[in-house]
């Protein structure tokens, strides 16, 4: 197997994105959990670039010592001092240097000429070399460059000492098969190119970033810069999660990464929570759906053999369960096996009577949650679950919120009060003085159903309780009622569990 390296630009390129900075603190949990997931370099920052990127490469060289650490700076003398100063705590340093090298770019943003850009370009690495363990030099818009120009400029960048060349597709501009051809050509002309790394760095603008860095792995680059989910500038960065599974999923491609891919689903959670941006639900490896089934052959197919409709093990990805949605369209085998595995005994003498039930439910609702199929199957009266009854929220700026709760079952009321954090902290906390319950908030997102200010807002939360996980979900209009809902919806799984 020939290793590719892992190299993490979640810090840099990724929290380039509007609305997705984050604080130091986060910086650091994210840095720190991709240490755990085993990538080979992270991207900490761009240190010229304010004074917090600058802390944050300080902080993170700091306290996470096993992949590399790197730092971005433009050809520029100011900006290299920047990366020397604020990777002078990492165990091993990498500056990671390189000017624009398209005519757009060097006629329209630089202003200046191709051989101005040869000049700066060795200048930069030079420099760099005298102060990190290793030098990257990028190429910026290598994509839409003159191949020879190109070339010329990796040949430079090689003499005065990169140990690696990173080739952007800055735009996102290529196909597939250009994008080959282009690694190739760098390989054939540029000489000495055997003795440094060659990474690829492709935007997603077509869709296209994961399918060019892979086609970058096969003419012959081995390391690949990535985000966690694909987040970056526009439409995004190749995505950690598609290019490492890709190799796992093919292992006669002959490529191995260090990421220990049990760890994906995790990571990927945290860093769509820390940055604020939803995962699609239909996102490859990490989507809400990339293991739901929801027909009913597709359904029955999994329950026989995972195989015939999965081609990753969702354990592999750290994903607890492949999920059945269970819809008007499901069969009895789905139902069966969801009823079972939510501890019921279910089997093919008792299925039709609960499987009439349940499609008369089912033509009501889109789909059927577990919370629905626990109310389906209680058998006795104080086997219902809690309903929010009522709920009051008071919000001041300079106080904590205080939530009034008023939880029901049956004709049993309870009814409480707590302060919090946020409103929606106190109304968990409410409701956890209410069920004398403390379980782990895991996960928490809100999703807007459809657009505007009025629309209908959908929480989904996922807590932990006793080493077990159990999923919540709620809408409506107002957030803070969805997000009650949700959470009740979850801590009424753990009390019919217990
Ligand atoms: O997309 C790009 O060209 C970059 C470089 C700064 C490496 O992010
Ligand atoms: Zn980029």
């Amino acid at each position: 197997m020939k290793r590719v390296y892992i190299f993490d630009t979640t810090l840099r390129d990724g929290e380039q994105v509007p609305g997705c900075q984050l604080n130091m603190v986060e910086k650091l949990q994210i840095a720190k959990a991709l240490q755990e997931l085993g990538v080979d370099v992270i991207e900490a920052g761009f240190p010229i670039s304010s004074p917090e990127d600058h802390n944050a490469v300080v902080e993170i060289s700091k306290s996470v010592t096993q992949p590399v650490i790197c730092a971005l700076t433009r050809a520029r003398e100011e900006d290299i001092e920047a990366a020397r100063s604020a990777l002078r705590f990492a165990k091993r340093s990498r500056i990671h240097t390189g000017i624009a090298v398209s005519d757009i770019h060097i006629k329209h943003k630089l202003k200046t000429t191709r051989q101005e850009v040869l000049h700066m370009a060795e200048s930069a690495v030079k420099l760099a070399k005298k102060y990190a363990d290793e030098v990257e030099f990028y190429a910026e818009d290598a994509g839409r460059a003159d191949l020879d120009f190109l070339a010329k400029v990796l040949q430079t960048a090689i003499k005065a000492g990169a140990d690696v060349l990173n080739i952007p597709d800055t735009t996102g501009y290529n196909t597939p098969a250009d994008w080959s051809n282009k690694i190739k050509y760098i390989f054939e002309t540029v000489s000495g190119i055997d003795k440094v790394i060659v990474s690829v760095h492709c935007h997603n603008d077509l869709g296209l970033a994961t399918a060019n860095t892979l086609a970058g792995v096969l003419a012959g680059a081995r390391q690949v810069e990535v985000t966690v989910n694909g987040v970056g500038e526009r439409a995004g960065n190749s995505s950690l999660e598609e290019i490492v599974m890709i190799f796992k999923t093919h292992p006669e491609l002959g490529f191995d990464t260090g990421i220990n891919t049990k760890r994906i689903y995790e990571t990927s959670r945290l860093v769509s929570r820390l940055m604020h941006m939803p995962v699609q639900p239909n996102k490859a490896i990490v989507g809400r759906n990339a293991f739901a089934h929801s027909s009913g052959i597709h359904q029955h197919g999994v329950i026989n053999k995972r195989e015939t409709y999965e081609i990753i093990n969702p354990e592999d990805v750290g994903v607890k369960l492949s999920s059945i949605v269970l819809t008007s369209r499901s069969g009895r085998t789905a139902l069966m096996y969801r009823l079972n595995m939510l501890g019921f005994q279910v089997d093919k003498n008792n299925i039709d009577e609960i499987y009439a039930k349940f499609l008369r439910l089912a033509d009501k609702k889109k789909e059927v949650t577990d919370t629905d199929l626990y109310l389906l199957m209680k058998q006795s009266k104080d086997q219902g679950f809690y309903s929010l009854e009522y709920l009051e929220v008071s919000i001041k700026l300079t106080k904590l919120a205080q939530a009034r709760v008023v939880l029901s079952k049956g004709s049993n009321k309870i009814e409480t009060f707590a302060e919090g954090n946020g409103p929606v902290d106190a109304v968990y906390k409410a409701i956890n003085q209410a069920l004398k319950i403390e379980p782990h908030l895991e996960e928490y997102l809100v999703q807007a159903i459809t657009g505007g200010s009025d629309d209908i807002g959908r929480v989904n939360v996922q807590i932990s309780y006793d080493d077990r996980v159990f999923y919540g979900s709620g809408s409506d209009t107002d957030i803070i009622v969805a997000s009650a809902k949700a959470y009740l919806d979850a801590v009424n799984k753990i009390l019919i569990k217990n």
